[in-house]
């Protein structure tokens, strides 16, 4: 690709930022809840366009509710079958030309990479509101402004991590995030077939970082600061008898919740189906509603710092091309969308896909 662009800030993962950058949107995020109208006109005028390629209730609300808080306006879609996507138009023109029309674009799509795939044509900032079953970096914000206002740090705490931790994305992005700060310990529950996938134990390996996988939650429930629960997601899954076998297997309830410490937080980044019953809501413990509401004012910090001129503008690829590689992760935007290079990065016999981080043997 010769068009690819470099001069603007968008946010793809959050690694791609210093842990100093996270930490700013996140106090102004905190600024933001406590004065809200300080910020009620900042972007008067402009314009965010949501293209939506997969459903959302609270990631595409938080942000058009974020946008209009700072006195902007929207456009977008939120079904691509009644845009040009159900005509066959890819990614590169629908981003192309929704990029010229707006100063700031949100993605959420099927496949892992889409998000990086649309920045390297846009002419505005684009963020990650999720890319299949990769990353979702504004929702580990949003957990991130949770958890400093819930447990005041977002260091020394001992995370378990519930549910379907190989596709959710959620769970990525986050160990991905608060293994950065000092003293976090992970505690990862779920089955063999839903481990958290390798390339983030890797990280975790890398870095020295403290972390067990265990078979169920009451083995470990007492020892958590936080408990991250998460959806089975029926979507990810290629047949509904590999999904039936799954569901149900783990479920806090209030039986399981006197187990834990009195001060634990349990987020979630909803929606929730049946893995937390509805007689924990009213706990002081659950958090995950004012978690959601907090993803309105992580999101205006967000929007506010990206747009910004002075904003770092990370790389977007860095690794080398080798088109004749095909990654060997089906769900990637690369097996979709033809054009975009086969880039990747050298990590040991294996390359990892740039897109994606999926792992491919030369
Ligand atoms: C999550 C997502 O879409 O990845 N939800 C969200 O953005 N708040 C989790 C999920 O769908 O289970």
């Amino acid at each position: 690709m010769n068009d690819v662009k470099t001069e603007y800030s968008h946010l793809i993962d959050l690694n791609d930022y210093p842990v100093e950058w996270w930490e700013q949107v996140v106090n102004l995020g905190k600024e933001i809840y406590e004065n809200p109208e300080k910020y009620a006109h900042k972007l008067d005028g402009k314009i965010l366009a949501t293209l939506f390629y997969e459903p959302s209730t609270r990631t595409q609300m938080s942000f058009q509710t974020a946008m209009l808080r700072l006195g902007g306006t929207l456009i977008g879609f939120d079904n691509p079958s009644t845009s040009s996507v159900a005509k066959g138009e890819n990614l590169k023109d629908t981003t192309k030309v929704v990029s010229s029309y707006a100063d700031v674009l949100v993605i959420r799509h099927p496949l892992a990479g889409a998000a990086k795939a649309a920045a390297l044509t846009s002419d505005c900032p684009i963020i990650n509101a999720g890319d299949g079953g990769h990353l979702h970096p504004t929702q580990t914000l949003t957990d991130m402004l949770t958890l400093k206002l819930e447990k005041g740090r977002l260091n020394d705490l001992t995370i378990g991590l519930c549910g379907d931790l190989k596709f959710g994305r959620t769970v990525h992005s986050l160990v991905k995030a608060m293994s950065c700060f000092s003293g976090n310990k992970f505690v990862f529950f779920s089955t063999p077939e839903l481990r958290i996938p390798s390339y983030v134990r890797d990280i975790l390996d890398a870095g020295g970082i403290e972390y067990e996988e265990i078979d169920a939650l009451e083995k470990g429930i007492d020892k958590l600061d936080v408990l991250y629960m998460t959806r089975i997601q029926r979507e990810r899954f290629a047949s509904e008898e590999e999904y039936s076998a799954q569901k149900d297997i783990y479920v806090l309830d209030r039986h399981k919740l006197m187990r834990s410490k009195p001060d634990l937080a349990v987020l979630h980044p909803l929606p929730r189906v049946d893995e937390i019953t509805v007689d924990v809501d009213g706990d002081s413990r659950a958090c995950y509603f004012k978690q959601a509401r907090y993803g309105v004012f992580v999101r205006m910090a967000l929007i506010l710092t990206l747009l910004e001129n002075d904003c770092c503008k990370p790389k977007l690829l860095s690794g080398k091309e080798y088109n004749n590689v095909k990654c060997s992760n089906d769900k990637c935007i690369t097996n979709c969308e033809h054009y975009l290079p086969k880039s990747f990065k050298g990590f040991g016999d294996n390359l990892e896909c740039e897109f994606c981080n999926e792992r491919t043997l030369l």
